[in-house]
């Protein structure tokens, strides 16, 4: 055992040698992001003429008092401080060089009147709403084009008021595609931070054809029951940290997509360079972190590390259908903790849900190179439902180091899928059996563990 773990520590010279240049570009985003920008001009949202008595409408607040900051946008950019109190509004766009701050006992509330949520045209990338077909409601918070933003606080509430939107969707009477809480459309150098986020109406925060994103250090709760209330879902966007957040919603606690079936294979923008860590939360119909379903502009280079899920239905999930296209490859997972899962690992492969009846059934996914290692789970009832799709083996899956406490008989369930695992208990399905080291070390991804520090002290003793 010792002469092994010295080994593969020479080894992993040479592999973190390759990774190198993605590693340091990925925590160097999360680095950059967190340093704080003073802007020069600073207004508070009560010069506008809003009133924090939660019953006022401020939308023409917030519109005017950002109009007004565009024109900062060139001489270092603005600040607007929303003061304690409870600021009522509809959706309201920013602008780019702009800092949304809020006090720590402000909160925004979204307005329960649909028609303060405009309508906005779909996602060339998913052809139509993602519930109904045509427009969407445009989110909350909303940016487009923009570069630099920053939106945060002590701690401060943005609060979506969602349960009429649960409500519509329930009793089907939603007109258009629910909105989001916050979305950024095309947008470069955005910063969520130290914020809590409650009840969105659908998806929390919607990064989409984004570059450097970083969402750190937020909270984010709607019920565990409220329909599609995903926490974080970056979806054709790259360069993106998540980290230092706890999430407890109704839907995936983070959902990696990028586009669906025939308009996202041709919109052909994938999300790639994203790292999560540091993650805790629970949800109870769906994943921790989930990967698709909508995938079809490709998915790669994720690093997920140091997750916590509890009372959760699946702990980390490839969601994908045939006629998605696209691909989902190279992702590293590792140090996981489940406690009180029902199936800790699961590969979805006949997902459905299609945008309309002209998708390709023939456009088959890519999922290959995905690495799960240090993994323990309590009270576990499946360790892994791995299904693949006949005539597109899923390749080289690999599991190393996973221990769980599982409570089914048969703890795994594999269907046209191939890899590598070492040290799993229960013992994996046979087709994941054979041994990763030493010689399937290059086909699974980045196996070894270096995203800990090259100081780690371990490390050093073993090497
Ligand atoms: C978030 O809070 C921490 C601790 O107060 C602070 O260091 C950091 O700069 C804050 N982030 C932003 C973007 O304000
Ligand atoms: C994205 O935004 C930039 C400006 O920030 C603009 O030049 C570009 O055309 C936009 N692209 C799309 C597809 O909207
Ligand atoms: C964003 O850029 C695209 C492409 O240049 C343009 O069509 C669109 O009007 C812009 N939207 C906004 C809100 O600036
Ligand atoms: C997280 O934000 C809280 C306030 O919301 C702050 O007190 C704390 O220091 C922040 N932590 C980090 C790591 O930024
Ligand atoms: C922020 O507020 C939320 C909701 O009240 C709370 O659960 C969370 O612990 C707070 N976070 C910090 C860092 O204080
Ligand atoms: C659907 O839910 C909304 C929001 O709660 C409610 O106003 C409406 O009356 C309901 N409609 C039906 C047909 O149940
Ligand atoms: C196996 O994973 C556990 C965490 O689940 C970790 O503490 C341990 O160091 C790992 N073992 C090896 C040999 O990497
Ligand atoms: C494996 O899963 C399939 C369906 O996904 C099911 O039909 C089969 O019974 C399961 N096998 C075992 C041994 O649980």
């Amino acid at each position: 055992m010792r002469i092994t773990l010295t080994r593969v520590d020479v080894l992993l010279i040479l592999v973190v040698f390759n990774e190198a240049p993605w590693y340091i570009r990925g925590s160097f985003q999360c680095q950059q992001m967190s340093s704080e920008i003073v802007r020069p001009h600073s207004v508070t949202i009560t010069e506008f003429g809003a009133v924090g008595d939660g019953l006022t409408i401020n939308t023409k607040a917030f519109q005017n008092a950002i109009f007004y900051l565009n024109s900062f946008s060139d001489k270092g950019g603005a600040q607007l401080f929303v003061p304690a109190g409870r600021w009522l509004t509809g959706s309201f766009d920013l602008v780019s060089h702009l800092t949304l701050r809020l006090d720590k006992d402000a909160v925004i509330l979204g307005s329960i009147n649909s028609d303060d949520w405009p309508l906005i045209d779909p996602l060339p990338s998913y052809g139509r709403g993602r519930e109904l077909p045509g427009g969407r409601h445009r989110s909350l918070i909303f940016g487009r084009n923009l570069t630099d933003i920053i939106i945060t606080g002590d701690n401060g509430t943005i609060d979506g008021q969602g349960s009429v939107w649960w409500n519509w969707f329930r009793n089907e009477t939603l007109d258009y595609t629910r909105p989001h809480l916050v979305e950024f459309i095309n947008s470069t150098g955005v910063v969520i931070s130290n914020l809590t986020f409650l009840n969105s109406p659908f998806w929390t925060i919607h990064p989409v054809y984004c570059s450097q994103v970083a969402v750190q250090n937020v909270t984010i709760i709607s019920p565990l029951d409220s329909p599609n209330t995903d926490g974080i879902d970056p979806d054709s966007s790259n360069d993106v940290c998540i980290e230092d957040c706890y999430i407890s919603t109704g839907d995936d606690l983070i959902a990696i997509k990028s586009g669906w079936d025939e308009y996202g294979i041709s919109y052909a923008r994938p999300s790639t360079n994203i790292i999560i860590r540091r993650l805790v939360g629970e949800t109870r119909s769906s994943s921790g972190i989930a990967l698709g379903s909508e995938m079809s502009g490709g998915i790669s280079e994720v690093h997920a590390e140091n997750l916590q899920f509890f009372n959760s239905n699946t702990g980390i999930r490839i969601k994908t259908s045939p006629g998605r296209g696209g691909y989902v490859r190279n992702i590293y997972v590792s140090d996981v903790i489940m406690t009180d899962v029902k199936i800790a690992i699961r590969f979805t492969s006949n997902y459905g849900e299609h945008p309309d009846n002209f998708y390709d059934p023939l456009a088959l996914p890519i999922i290959e190179k995905i690495t799960i290692k240090d993994v323990t789970g309590k009270n576990v009832k499946v360790a892994g439902l791995l299904d693949g799709i006949d005539g597109d083996s899923f390749l080289n899956i690999c599991l190393s180091n996973i221990s769980l406490s599982v409570t089914s008989g048969s703890p795994w369930n594999c269907s046209y899928i191939q890899g590598y695992s070492d040290f799993v208990s229960p013992k994996t399905c046979e087709a994941l059996q054979e041994g990763i080291y030493p010689k399937h070390l290059s086909d699974c991804y980045c196996v070894l563990n270096h995203m800990r520090s090259p100081t780690d002290p371990d490390r050093s003793t073993l090497v």
